[in-house]
């Protein structure tokens, strides 16, 4: 396995790897890795003879009073999980290298990013959009997985290669969870032990929305309502931020729900953030492709 940290490097490589007729597949992460992270991985090794993973936490697409300083870093155990996933290259820039000091181009997709996350994040999509777009144009690869995990995020980054042509396939990854349930993120070793217990709140509340559904429930305001009930009454030490449903083809809110729609949530305990989300489907369509 090969670690590079310069961008040139990364590129040239990428050049002969293409040159030579291999595929390269991509996975960004921004490190602190986990099975969320390597089974993205495992999707991306089977459609390409080269995996590259890049590993770098964006400044860029953290807010002035978010946990840029404090998001977990451990690049030699990162390492160490990359080996074992037989991946080929971990691109590793430093901040300096991915940005010049007089850095000042940015893509936003628009519309995408108005609920949801990027409601309360201002300027983190275009902070993720930005470095996507670099890490593509750096590692050059043929296809790049995504987790369902950031599900907007999947979207955005979906339609960006779209929108600018960018000869790419974007493969979607399922959400991987803990045994109870919680979504697997690098942001829950924040938790103390009694909110860790309290955090399966989320997925219970998700899967308390399907079943309300499958009994013909159609109304998102009344399941969503349910759901705040159900994350107040068992998780006192939780604030929710939002609980949105929302069309897959827009990421606009719905009041009667049909076709596909994406049932999302974001809850603070203390200081951390948590997001989880499901995609149901009442006809059989899908936009995850
Ligand atoms: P990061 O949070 O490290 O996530 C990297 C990739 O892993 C993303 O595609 C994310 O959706 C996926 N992922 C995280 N937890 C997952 C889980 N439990 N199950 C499945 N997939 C999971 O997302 C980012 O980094 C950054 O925004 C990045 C795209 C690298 C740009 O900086």
């Amino acid at each position: 396995m090969k670690v590079i940290r310069k961008i040139g490097e990364m590129m040239d490589i990428s050049e002969i790897y293409r040159r030579e007729g291999r595929t390269i597949g991509f996975v960004p992460t921004m490190g602190y890795l986990h099975q969320g992270h390597t089974s993205l991985f495992k999707i991306a090794r089977k459609k390409s003879h080269i995996l590259v993973v890049s590993i770098f936490v964006n400044p860029l697409q953290f807010g002035p009073n978010e946990d840029y300083k404090e998001y977990p870093r451990d690049l030699q155990r990162d390492l160490e999980i990359c080996k074992n996933e037989n991946v080929d290259i971990v691109f590793a820039p430093s901040e300096s290298e991915m940005y010049l000091k007089d850095f000042s181009t940015f893509v936003e997709v628009k519309n995408l990013d108005e609920e949801l996350c990027g409601k309360y994040r201002p300027g983190h999509f275009i902070g993720v959009a930005t470095v996507v777009l670099k890490l593509f144009n750096i590692v050059k690869p043929h296809i790049a997985v995504f987790g369902l995990k950031d599900a907007q995020q999947y979207f955005i980054i979906r339609r960006m290669v779209r929108d600018l042509n960018l000869d790419i396939e974007i493969i979607p990854g399922p959400t991987i969870r803990e045994s109870d349930g919680l979504a697997m993120s690098s942001r829950n070793v924040y938790l103390n032990s009694e909110e860790r217990k309290q955090a399966t709140v989320l997925y219970k509340s998700l899967m308390l929305a399907k079943d309300i559904i499958e009994k013909g429930e159609r109304s998102a305001s009344r399941i969503i309502y349910e759901m705040e009930k159900f994350i107040k009454e068992n998780a006192p030490l939780s604030k929710i931020q939002y609980i949105q449903i929302v069309d897959t083809n827009n990421l606009k809110p719905i009041e009667e729900l049909k076709s596909e729609f994406l049932i999302a949530l974001a809850v603070f305990f203390g200081k951390t953030r948590l997001i989880d989300n499901i995609i149901i489907s009442l006809d059989g369509t899908t936009n995850i492709i």
